[in-house]
Parts: structure tokens; sequence; C-alpha cells
């Protein structure tokens, strides 16, 4: 069995490399064995950084839980009917559970619990190379536990499931297998790609809420065009939603996405539905249970996209520009400028976000007030024509600001 400890002496940052073995000390006093398991492992074998830790305990997690966070000066947050526990430690972020085994009453259902030993535990998981476990309390610190030939597997670049009905148990393993093969440059065996692309249907057992989650993680990818062309590949996406796409299309658009700014989930999942019409757009709405701001950014995407003719035009007044998106948020906008086609209407969508929306009069309603102008609808027309003109460049100082108010006061009265 491999030791770890001089990996893990040298790879991980003192504090974590302490606050391990304190927490393996702490478990061993209590007569409990702790493991550091899952993508931890996987990461520290490849050499990638990962601040997520996840602690299995043969004992009760809810009570070690407590008494780790306790002795770092935090408070854990305890789930007691699921046996697992959430604390944190610095920057680090510690999920601890109960180990435990599982079995599938249907598929697609949340499994039933028991729990189990470090074996069960792993065995319950998706694919071997999440399925690596290292002991951490004192006596084999260090010792990697991997039953199901997980380090062979990340030497060979390869993904594989654990048993034959893996995907029937858990489609939202057809979605992580496909985000760990392209996040790694890995390739699916042979087996396990046959089953997954068999399985694929299984996805309709999987809750919108779900789904939902497992394409937010796939959008907070470095790169998650290629996760989505490689799930349109396999015939994957269409089981999401027959209208989604992973193409060239999209490629380019996460590409420019990624030039311009930092994109967000929610601005991939805009250029993602970007091309679909109001009937496809609902149907992934309703299937991701897409709800509040999340929703309506989508389906301001799509009005602002049934107006680009209107934005096409390359003398269109920059007052125009502004009348025509004030209404939306820029968000909405930002996903319209990466994905539309016309140049002129982009040129013009930029110009709005990036500076027309910023521009602010010298006077506001209480100048106008001062220079005799009733409060009421005729104060805000006056303060939205005047926002035109200097949109326009016909006024650009406070003076001329104020002169155009005097000549309208002027003329009414
Ligand atoms: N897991 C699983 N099946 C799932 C979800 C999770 O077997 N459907 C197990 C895997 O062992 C995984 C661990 O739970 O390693 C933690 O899950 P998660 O945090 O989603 O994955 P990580 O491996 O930490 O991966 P990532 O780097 O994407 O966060």
């Amino acid at each position: 069995m491999a030791n770890l400890a001089p990996k893990m002496e040298r790879d991980l940052p003192p504090e974590i490399l302490a606050f391990l073995r304190r927490a393996g000390e702490i478990a061993a006093a209590r007569g409990e064995s702790l493991y550091l398991v899952g993508g931890a492992v996987r990461d520290l074998l490849l050499g990638r950084p990962n601040l997520d830790f996840d602690l299995v305990v043969e004992g009760d997690a809810p009570s070690l839980a407590r008494q780790l966070a306790r002795a770092s000066g935090e408070k854990a947050l305890i789930h007691r009917q699921f046996g697992t526990a959430k604390f944190r430690f610095g920057n680090l972020s510690i999920d601890l559970v109960t180990a435990r085994s599982e079995s599938y009453p249907r598929p697609g259902a949340l499994p039933m619990v028991e729990p189990g030993t470090i074996a069960d535990d792993l065995m319950r998981r998706d694919f071997p190379i999440n399925a690596m476990a290292i002991a951490i309390t004192p006596s084999s610190f260090g010792q990697l536990f991997d039953p199901h030939g997980g380090k062979i597997d990340l030497e060979r670049k390869t993904i594989r499931i654990l048993h034959e009905r893996s995907f029937i148990d858990d489609a939202t393993r057809i979605l992580r297998a496909l985000r760990y093969e392209q996040r790694l440059g890995f390739k699916l065996e042979e087996n396990t790609q046959r089953l997954l692309i068999e399985h694929s249907p299984m996805l309709h057992t999987i809750s919108g809420e779900r789904i939902s989650h497992e394409m937010e993680l796939i959008l907070r990818e470095e790169e998650p065009e290629r996760i989505l062309k490689r799930a349109e590949g396999l015939g994957v996406l269409r089981e999401i939603h027959p209208s989604l796409r992973g193409d060239g299309w999209l490629e380019d658009r996460f590409h420019l996405a990624r030039q311009k700014a930092s994109p967000d989930p929610e601005l991939y999942l805009s250029l993602l539905t970007y091309p679909l019409n109001e009937e496809e757009t609902e149907g992934v709405i309703a299937r991701l249970k897409i709800a509040g701001q999340k929703a309506r950014n989508l389906r301001q995407v799509l009005r602002l996209k049934g107006g680009l003719d209107a934005l096409a035009d390359p003398q269109l007044p920059r007052s125009q520009i502004y009348r025509l998106l004030k209404a939306y948020p820029p968000p909405a906008i930002a996903a319209a400028a990466l994905a539309c086609d016309s140049p002129p209407a982009r040129h013009n969508l930029e110009l709005y976000l990036h500076e027309l929306r910023y521009v602010k009069l010298f006077l506001d309603g209480e100048d106008l007030k001062g220079m005799g102008v009733k409060p009421g609808p005729r104060l805000g027309r006056m303060l939205e024509a005047l926002l035109e003109a200097r949109l326009d460049g016909r006024v650009s100082t406070r003076g001329q600001e104020e002169a155009l108010v005097r000549q309208w006061t002027g003329e009414q009265g």
C-alpha cells in the first residue's frame, strides 16, 4: 500500500498538514478512523491545488466535527439525519461524513444510506479516481486506500465507472464524467463510454434542481464549451433539452466572453440559450427549474435579441441607443453583445454598456426645481430630454444644461 506521507509533507501547505494530523489524533483518541477522500486525494496525486477537503470517519461525524471545529475556534454546521457536517479551517472548506454504504431505491432517487466502513464508502462513489482515501489517523497516516484502481486510472488518464449500473443509479454521473474528462484532459474508458451513451436517457430521472446544479458546475469550469461539445457529440446534451447545442458557434462565443471579461455561469447560460426561440427557452427554463432573476435574465436576452434590428444601424444617435437599451439590465446586454452577429448592433450594445449608461447630467431634479420647474411628470421628462441632449453632444457643460432648461421654461412660460 502506497504511503503518501512524504508527498503530503512536501505538497500540502503546512497549516493544512498540521490540521490533518491534529484531526487524525483527535479521531484516534475517540477510537475512530479518519480518512481524507475524494477530490482532494485525486488532486494531491495529480499535483493540482484543491481547497475542498472531504473527510470520512468510521464513527460519528457530527460529534467529531463539533470537536474538530471547536479545537480551531470555528463552528460546525451539522446535518444529524444525514450524518454529515461542514466547517471551515482558515480558507479550507471541510466536509465530514460518517462512512456509509448506499443503495438506490430507484434510478435518479437520492440513495438510502446506512453506516458502513471506509470500503463501503468508497464503493458508493462515482469513479475510481474519486474513490481513493488517505488514512490520517496517526498509526497509519498517509496510507493510500485505493480498492478500485484510481491511481492507475490517473496514470492512464481514464474515467471509468465502478459498476455497470452506475449511470442508471445516478445519471448526474454522466455529466460528472464529462466534466472530469475535459477538465483533466482524460478519456472515458471504452465500456464506460458505451454505457454512458446507452444510459444517457436516464438523465430524465434527475430533477430539474440537480440538473441545474450540474450545469452550473460545468459552467464554472475553465473551458465549459469543451464539456458541452463532448456532451453534444455523445448525444447527452439533447437529453437535457433537445434544443441545446454545443457547437462551433458556442465555442467562439465562450472564447470571446473570456477574452472580454471573466464570465460567470449566468452569462455562459445566456449564450447557451441565445440561439433558441421563445418556446425552446421556456423549455430549458422549465427543465432546469430556473427561477427568479436567472430566469428573468434569459427572457430579457431573448427580448433583446428580438429588438436587435433597430440597433443594427451604424448611424443611430446615442440618445436612441440609450432609449432602446435603458430598460435592460447590463448582464442581458453583455450577453447580447457577445452573441449577436451584426457588427453595428454589437458596437451599439458595447457603447451603451461601457459608456452611455454611465453618462450623468450636471443638473438634477433639485436644480430644476430651483430654476422654477414644478415637481411632477414634466420635470421627469425634462431630465430625460436633457440627458438625450447630453448624450448627443448638444450640451456638455453645466451652463449649457441650464441654458437649455431656461429655454424650455421660457418657452412654456
Ligand atoms: N461523489 C460521487 N458521486 C456523486 C457526487 C460526488 O461519488 N454524484 C463523490 C466523489 O467521490 C467525489 C466526492 O463525492 O470526489 C466529492 O464530490 P464533489 O465535491 O462534487 O467532487 P470533487 O471530487 O471534490 O470534485 P470537484 O473538484 O469537481 O469539486
